[in-house]
């Protein structure tokens, strides 16, 4: 009998669709993409792809940024409703009223943001070129960074640049403890611990290394070390332990009152096989944005794609 896995793949080939999947994904789905990676990664596999369809595994913005860098192509999101806290708490009224308070600003915004909002954009920025791209800008200029704060706050520490930064913060960074992770730290002294910088100033302290989910995945894979406390969300524990079948990889321990009970995205893990084979099949939900938006939001991706 034939699995769903069978069948996705089935279907796969007969409609030339490519699966890209980002890292947080469902094991089951990371095992089944034909791409696995991180924002940056992903946007630039979605760029270039010559598939007619492509399945975005990931959240929605994500998916959006793929329509935005390749709009002729059918971007298909096996969960429409997979949200994000970042995106989601930066509504485009709300940001450009925002802006308004800052005439001559360059504005840099994370890609965790919605379309609208990076129609609102001079440049954006993955977690993996952020420091590339406040580099790219003049030393003089003043700069508003946005949606989140606490990748704002770790670039300004990085670069020694103000900026103006947005309120926004990821839900599942935001819940990791630092007690417990000193707690865990103690009970195993020789871990590196490796955060994404979207954790807070706290957990970024204690790190031994600070990075976007590819580079904490090629971290473990080129640190000649074994032991390793992993602060990103948990779906990463996948690929990195399949790169490193010998090596001891430990989360770092959410806050027990945190809105998610764990470091997993529920965004992210909205997506299930049977939604995407059925996104395949039916070929929705679809995302589809307006030609003017795709138009305005592209320019700011491009100067950042160009950078590296
Ligand atoms: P990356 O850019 O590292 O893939 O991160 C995306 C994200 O949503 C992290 O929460
Ligand atoms: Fe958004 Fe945080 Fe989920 Fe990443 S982990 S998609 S930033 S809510």
């Amino acid at each position: 009998m034939k699995t769903l896995q069978d069948k996705i793949i089935a279907l796969k080939q007969k409609k030339n669709a490519v699966i890209l999947a980002h890292y947080y994904q469902h094991k089951a789905i990371q095992d089944i993409a034909d791409f696995v990676g991180d924002s940056l990664e992903l946007s630039r596999k979605a760029s270039t792809t010559d598939a007619d369809i492509i399945v975005f595994a990931g959240v929605y913005f994500m998916a959006e940024t793929a329509k935005i860098v390749n709009p002729t192509k059918k971007v298909l999101i096996p969960d429409e409703n997979a949200g994000c806290s970042l995106a989601d708490g930066c509504p485009p009224e709300d940001f450009k009223q925002f802006l308004s308070n800052y005439p001559n600003h360059t504005v840099v915004t994370y890609i965790n943001c919605s379309a609208e909002v990076k129609t609102l954009t001079d440049i954006v920025c993955t977690s993996s070129n952020a420091k590339k791209v406040i580099a790219s800008i003049p030393e003089d200029q003043p700069i508003v960074f946005a949606p989140d704060k606490n990748l704002g706050k770790y670039l300004i520490a990085e670069t020694g640049r103000e900026m103006v930064l947005w309120e926004g913060s990821c839900i599942v960074h935001e819940a990791f403890s630092l007690e417990k992770l000193i707690d865990l730290h103690k009970k195993n002294p020789t871990a590196h611990i490796i955060a994404h910088p979207e954790s807070e100033t706290h957990i970024l302290k204690v790190a031994n290394y600070i990075g976007s989910t590819s580079g904490m995945i090629n971290y473990v894979k080129n640190t000649d070390h074994d032991l390793f406390i992993v602060a990103t969300e948990a779906g990463i524990l996948h690929k990195m332990q399949q790169d490193n079948p010998q090596k001891t990889l430990i989360p770092a321990p959410a806050k027990e009152d945190n809105t998610c009970a764990c470091s997993e995205c529920a965004f992210m893990k909205l997506n299930t096989l049977e939604k995407l084979y059925n996104c395949l099949s039916d070929e929705s939900p679809e995302v589809k944005l307006e030609q003017d938006i795709i138009e305005k939001a592209l320019l700011p991706i491009q100067r950042m794609l160009a950078l590296n």
